[in-house]
């Protein structure tokens, strides 16, 4: 079974809307004289979504986009909140959900990740649904378990077809943003984990399908360690996705 490649870059905080628009323009540039089979994705702030979207409709550029989150309401008396329909309308293919800082910092639970996912799938986008565990969890030999939870909740309830497009996003809290990562054949050994995690919940197809990114400090030196991993199907990368060079370097590791 062959899965497409994904590497989606998670922007997180940083550019404004002009920054974006410069970054994924350079982007653009920087990989015209690609033609590998690799899905490239970038995920903006709320604030870029619109001009990112408007560059790469404008210049055709085959790019996807994501969202760092969404509300799970369509609309509603929820202040600073944004409903995924929102996003559809500024033609936004992805929602990263349940990003570890989102669950650190915005009180996200595997519950609300849950309800997340289905309202993703609801207004027609993709889920890009985070998971992964804290050093200490890591250090007790958790990790299976804690990782094996955080799917079974989190994608929970979904059709077989919503299922099979799923992506997972493999991110170890304690290798984000830090430089440090597990070994490509422990991230591999998570990602197998979570696809036959898929497949006792959604059946050995479908499970064939989803595709598992790994994330946490992917560089352009050691992407193609992880790629080269039978169940690691792309990366979802934070710090080298804001260089427009280093995050190309990721994609062509990819193909
Ligand atoms: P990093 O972030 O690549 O900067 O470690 C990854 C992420 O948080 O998605």
């Amino acid at each position: 079974m062959e899965r497409r490649m994904l590497v989606a870059g998670n922007w997180k905080m940083y550019t404004t809307a002009g920054e974006g628009a410069v970054l994924v323009q350079d982007l653009a540039d920087e990989l015209s004289s690609f033609d590998g089979d690799v899905e490239v994705v970038v995920g903006p702030p709320f604030t870029g979504l619109k001009t990112v979207s408007t560059v790469i409709e404008l210049d055709h550029l085959e790019m996807g986009l994501a969202a760092q989150d969404c509300h799970w309401e369509s609309e509603g008396a929820f202040t600073g909140a944004i409903a995924p329909r929102m996003l559809v309308d500024l033609r936004v293919d992805y929602v990263i959900v349940g990003h570890s800082e989102r669950r650190e910092y915005f009180g996200e639970t595997n519950e609300t990740v849950n309800k997340k996912v289905k309202a993703v799938y609801s207004a027609g986008m993709v889920p890009i649904m985070c998971v992964g565990e804290t050093l200490a969890t890591r250090d007790s030999l958790e990790t299976d378990s804690f990782v094996r939870d955080q799917v079974l909740a989190g994608a929970a309830g979904l059709t077989p077809e919503q299922a099979e497009q799923l992506v997972v996003a493999y991110e170890p809290i304690w290798a984000i943003g830090t430089g440090r990562t597990p070994t490509p054949e422990s991230a591999n050994d998570v990602a197998r984990m979570i696809r036959a995690t898929i497949g006792a919940m959604y059946g050995p197809p479908v499970a064939m399908k989803v595709r598992v990114l790994y994330g946490g400090s992917v560089k352009p030196e050691n992407a193609r360690m992880f790629f080269a991993e039978p169940d690691v199907d792309g990366a979802l990368v934070g710090g080298a996705a804001l260089k427009a060079d280093s995050f190309t370097d990721i994609v062509r590791a990819a193909q």
